[in-house]
């Protein structure tokens, strides 16, 4: 018989269903619970909510696991190759040979951006933000290919996946380009999917930006590493839009403005200003989180802490050994490592992070690799948000091909005015 809970109400007992996944976690089915109870559940930051079931990617936060369809993603870091992971994510395997060279023509053929698009960029201000801007413009794309508007069609998935993925680092190094005020460069056919990106970031007319294999290694794993995280904040957006079925364009906008925030993707920014600010010599890191642990300080120590991971966040951990390899590799030194480092040493041996499982997270260690590799600071969040997007593809396709999915509309408990008259202060 199927397990089930007991919950008593006014005297009265219901038997609400178990459901168990395939690593054993198990969760209660309150599918019926309002209709034969009256109750809803209060889960303010939903800490204690599924809201689907998903077969993309496992964490265990207690024991620092993370796996892309069953791989953990330690086994990426020798041959990193990003393409290759956004097809096992989006459509549940590892490609073969025929479909990853298929894939990779797509992205090629499908790089540039409509021409008319691309004056649009001339409309935002040199300081706008780039993260707004790739917001607005993969929105924008679904003006240009009304052809991908339908969210029914299963075939059109590799079609559709392969133009957003490839658009995204156009749009992304244009908007770049845009707030240095320098001339768009166009996508390399003859480039693999990173180098092409840091082409279209660094090439100038006058001069070819060559990427060497450390530098291609690094970024392929990095945006590897970002790829997907389950149910988290911009994921569960891009989910919650495509619930009522708008089109992947406008539900992975949506992701991006998420991601945005900088409680979310936008922490990477803030951990470099963190060590920048140390390096300057306004806080030493001892004084830095010895006001992190004030509440009354708003500070925080950025890149620690995770709302799944209490133990260790296992990104953070291969992209702790990534730094050290590329810093040694490209025979560099960068003075907020060694911030970055002792902060760590210093909230790991006290007993405010310890007792509350404060670690380091994916963007502690993101911002410095970004730095050696040349990527501007406000370019960072935009990366994540590359990374990230054949996670939020597979998760709005998932949706889509799900018999048991709704449109996504929670509840709430009402804690306004009881019914009040009308009475206006207006005179006249
Ligand atoms: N520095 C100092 N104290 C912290 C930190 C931190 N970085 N993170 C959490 N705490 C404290 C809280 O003040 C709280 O203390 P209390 O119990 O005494 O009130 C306790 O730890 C629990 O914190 P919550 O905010 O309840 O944890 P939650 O799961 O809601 O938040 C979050 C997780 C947002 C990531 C948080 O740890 C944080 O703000 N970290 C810094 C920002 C950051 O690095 N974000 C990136 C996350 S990874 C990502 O999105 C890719």
């Amino acid at each position: 018989m199927a397990e089930t809970v007991t919950l008593q109400v006014d005297g009265k007992e219901y038997h609400l269903p178990l459901v168990q996944g395939t690593e054993g976690e198990r969760a209660i089915d309150i599918t019926r619970l309002r209709a034969e109870t009256g109750l809803i559940t209060l889960d303010p930051g939903y800490a204690n909510t599924g809201s689907c079931e998903s077969a993309i990617t496992y964490i265990d936060g207690e024991q620092g696991i993370l796996r892309y369809r069953g791989i953990p993603i330690e086994q990426f870091e020798n041959h990193p190759n990003f393409v290759e992971v956004a097809w096992l994510l989006i459509f549940g395997k590892l490609p073969d040979q025929q479909e990853y060279a298929r894939f990779s023509e797509a992205l090629t053929n499908t790089a540039n951006i409509d021409e008319s698009m691309k004056h649009n960029f001339q409309g935002f201000p040199r300081s706008a933000p780039p993260m707004a801007i790739l917001s607005a413009m993969i929105n924008a794309l679904s003006c240009f290919h009304p052809e991908f508007r339908k969210v029914d069609d299963p075939d059109q998935l590799e079609a559709v996946a392969a133009r957003l993925i490839s658009k995204i680092r156009t749009i992304a190094a244009y908007a770049y380009r845009r707030s240095r005020g320098k001339p768009v460069m166009y996508p390399d056919p003859k480039l693999r999917y990173v180098t092409n990106f840091l082409h279209m970031m660094f090439s100038q007319p006058y001069e070819e930006y060559i990427c060497d294999d450390i530098t291609q290694d690094a970024l392929n794993l990095l945006l590897i590493l970002h790829a997907d995280h389950e149910q988290n904040c911009s994921t569960s957006t891009v989910r919650m839009v495509g619930s009522s079925q708008a089109n992947l364009f406008t539900s992975c906008a949506s992701g991006v403005s998420a991601l945005w925030g900088p409680l979310h993707g936008g922490a990477n920014v803030q951990v470099i200003d963190m060590l920048k600010h140390i390096h300057e010599g306004q806080m030493t890191p001892e004084e830095y989180v010895r006001r992190a642990k004030e509440k009354t300080s708003g500070e925080r120590l950025m890149g620690f802490g995770h709302r799944v991971y209490k133990n260790f966040d296992p990104r953070a951990v291969v992209l702790q050994r990534t730094a050290e390899r590329l810093f040694r590799k490209m025979n560099k030194h960068d003075p907020l490592l060694d911030i970055a480092r002792k902060l760590e040493e210093i909230a790991l041996a006290d007993s405010y992070f310890v007792e509350r499982k404060l670690y380091p997270n994916v963007d502690f260690y993101s911002g410095v690799i970004l730095r050696a590799i040349g990527i501007p600071v406000n370019m960072f969040t935009v990366i994540f948000a590359i990374g990230r997007l054949p996670g939020w593809i597979a998760h709005w396709a998932e949706q889509n091909a799900s018999s048991t999915a709704r449109i996504s509309r929670p509840r709430q408990i009402y804690t306004g005015n009881p019914e009040t008259r009308y009475v206006s202060l207006l005179k006249g």
